[in-house]
């Protein structure tokens, strides 16, 4: 069983988010997802969403990609859960590209892919009206 791991904020969860998920589960077998949390994303990301970590976890565990949801409370704890959840492949956007290969160290496999243009969370926060949503 080969174990896949992620991380992020997932807010307003998006088709970009649907995408990485799919790629992430098609690395492996199993797909945990370590979700920042609320505290987490204000503390150390500067960022402030729209659902609670709560809300944002129910939607990830529908998604069929998904096999366990645990909250991300720091950036330490990286290279401590990839050993407790017996990770085998990192994997992150390429907004990301180099800033974790350091895991590479605890043995296991780093992957950044490609971001999905033109869609982020911000962008639909900042797109207030359905129109402009769809970029009409
Ligand atoms: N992601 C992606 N394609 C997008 C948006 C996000 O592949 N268009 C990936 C990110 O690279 C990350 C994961 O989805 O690995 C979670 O990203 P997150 O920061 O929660 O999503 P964003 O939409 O980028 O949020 P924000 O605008 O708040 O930064």
């Amino acid at each position: 069983m080969k174990r896949v791991i992620t991380y992020g904020t997932f807010d307003l969860l998006h088709y970009g988010h649907i995408n990485l998920l799919r790629r992430c589960k098609a690395l492996g077998d199993y797909l945990i997802v370590a979700l920042s949390t609320d505290e987490f994303n204000s503390k150390s990301k500067n960022k402030s969403c729209y659902f609670t970590y709560e809300q944002r976890k129910l939607f990830l565990e529908a998604v069929r990609y998904v096999d366990l949801v645990i909250p991300e409370t720091c950036w330490e704890q990286k290279k401590t859960d990839v050993h407790e959840y017996h990770v085998d492949t990192f994997v992150m956007g390429d907004d990301w590209t180099g800033k974790f290969d350091f895991l590479k160290e605890e043995g296991v496999e780093v992957v950044y892919l490609p971001r999905t243009p033109e869609i982020s969370s911000t962008k639909i926060r900042k797109d207030k009206t359905p129109k402009n949503f769809r970029g009409d």
